[in-house]
């Protein structure tokens, strides 16, 4: 009897120390959940990227899908007037088709940006 209830205990402090490990691992989800930071909004470090992970496959110089080149300044900011094609393709608005194509809608965190990138005049920075 009492080795079944060292057994017990020994099991219930195991189960203790194992959910201990999942609540490790748990923080370190919580922490890698990415910072939206959108203080600071330029070409070159905020929208360049969200279009390069997003967009410059099929909007490329080359293969320019649809006519739309996203992967020069020029071609981008040509489309990215308030209520432009930019903003019209990235939230689906205005009947265009939501882009990226046939994949989720950006994360909130990249709209805010490009629609801060937008309003503060498209600048080449
Ligand atoms: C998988 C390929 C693909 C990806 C990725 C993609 N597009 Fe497109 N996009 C297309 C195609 C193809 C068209 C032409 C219209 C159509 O067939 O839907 C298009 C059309 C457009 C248009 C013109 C809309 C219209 O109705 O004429 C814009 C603007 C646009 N895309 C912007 C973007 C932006 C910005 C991204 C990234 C957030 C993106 N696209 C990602 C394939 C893609």
């Amino acid at each position: 009897m009492k080795n079944l209830i060292r057994l017990a205990s020994i099991l219930l402090l195991m189960s203790f120390i194992l959910s201990g490990c999942y609540y490790d691992k748990e923080n370190e989800l919580y922490k890698s959940t990415a910072v939206c930071d959108t203080a600071v909004v330029t070409y070159a470090h905020s929208i360049a990227p969200i279009m390069v992970a997003n967009c410059n496959v099929c909007h490329n110089t080359t293969l320019a899908s649809g006519g739309i080149i996203t992967d020069t300044y020029p071609d981008l900011s040509s489309m990215a007037a308030p209520g432009g094609m930019l903003w019209n393709a990235v939230n689906g608005f205005n009947g265009l088709e939501l882009m990226p194509k046939n994949q989720p809608k950006l994360s909130n965190c990249d709209l805010v940006k490009i629609n801060k990138w937008i309003l503060a005049g498209a600048l080449n920075n």
